[in-house]
């Protein structure tokens, strides 16, 4: 068996005095998107903040593409290849959607057939080209955030909740967007509430509670099983639809 590309092993994270993550074991293979699902509080960001090197874990061991980097500054786990959509987004308002994309390539100017990938992946900033990035709708600002984390190849893409508060339409959107992604073989790590957002792009589970993994499996496994959704999440499919 192939070593996955990102493998946490009992990892904990304190946030202060609080003893946050208790122990979270998963892998995220090379070129599959992993779903990374769970009630409010469960401990989803923490994860990949944890990954990033944003808080250091406390214990435990945390490997990427062979290498270990539990201890690894956030700029060289950036550098190593992985990337990182915080909830909050963090775009440049006052600056152009072409300035947002260009500024997020740290090493030169965008390859023009990857940025003109990027925009056939999210056509809607095309329109915002030439405007400031604030102009955009909450769905719109998702998606420059997302492309400019893609403006460079990156080995891992770490996304936290793409789709929150969007309308349905935007999701089918943010859902064709990350369709093409996997289509082009990238390994993604997504955090996701929407339970029909995770079940159109999910190649594998990991659900969380409390800090610690209550669940791995596939995809599909988890959307066929109603009672387990409920068990772990606390919702149907249908409700969520
Ligand atoms: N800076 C912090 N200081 C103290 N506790 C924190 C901090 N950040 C998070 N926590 C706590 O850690 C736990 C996990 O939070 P986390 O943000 O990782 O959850 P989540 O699964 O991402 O939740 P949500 O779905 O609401 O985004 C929560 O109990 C939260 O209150
Ligand atoms: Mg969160």
């Amino acid at each position: 068996m192939t070593e996955p590309l990102l493998h946490l092993s009992d990892v904990h994270t304190h946030i202060g005095p609080y003893h946050i993550l208790h122990g979270v074991d998963f892998a995220v293979p090379a070129g599959e998107l992993t779903m990374l699902l769970g009630r409010n509080g469960a401990g989803k960001t923490t994860t990949l903040r944890t990954i990033m090197g944003l808080w250091q874990a406390s214990s435990g061991r945390i490997r990427f593409d062979g290498r270990d980097i539990t201890a690894s500054s956030t700029p060289d786990i950036a550098r190593s290849g992985i990337a990182y959509v915080p909830e909050a987004m963090g775009i440049f308002t006052d600056l152009t959607v072409r300035e947002n994309i260009v500024l997020a390539a740290r090493s030169g100017p965008v390859d023009r057939t990857r940025l003109d990938w990027i925009l056939g992946l999210f056509p809607a900033l095309k329109r915002f080209w030439n405007l400031p990035a604030g102009n955009l709708s909450g769905g719109q600002k998702q998606m420059l955030a997302i492309a400019r984390a893609i403006a460079e190849p990156r080995r891992l893409l770490l996304i936290d909740e793409p789709t929150k508060g969007l309308a349905p339409v935007m999701v089918r959107s943010m859902i064709e967007a990350f369709r093409a992604l996997k289509a082009a073989g990238e390994t993604i790590l997504l955090v996701e509430q929407n339970f029909y957002a995770a079940s159109a792009l999910g190649d594998n589970a990991v659900v969380m509670d409390d800090g610690r993994i209550v669940h791995s499996g596939t995809m599909s496994e988890l959307v066929a099983d109603a009672a387990l959704q409920q068990h772990l999440l606390g919702l149907s499919l249908d409700a969520h639809q």
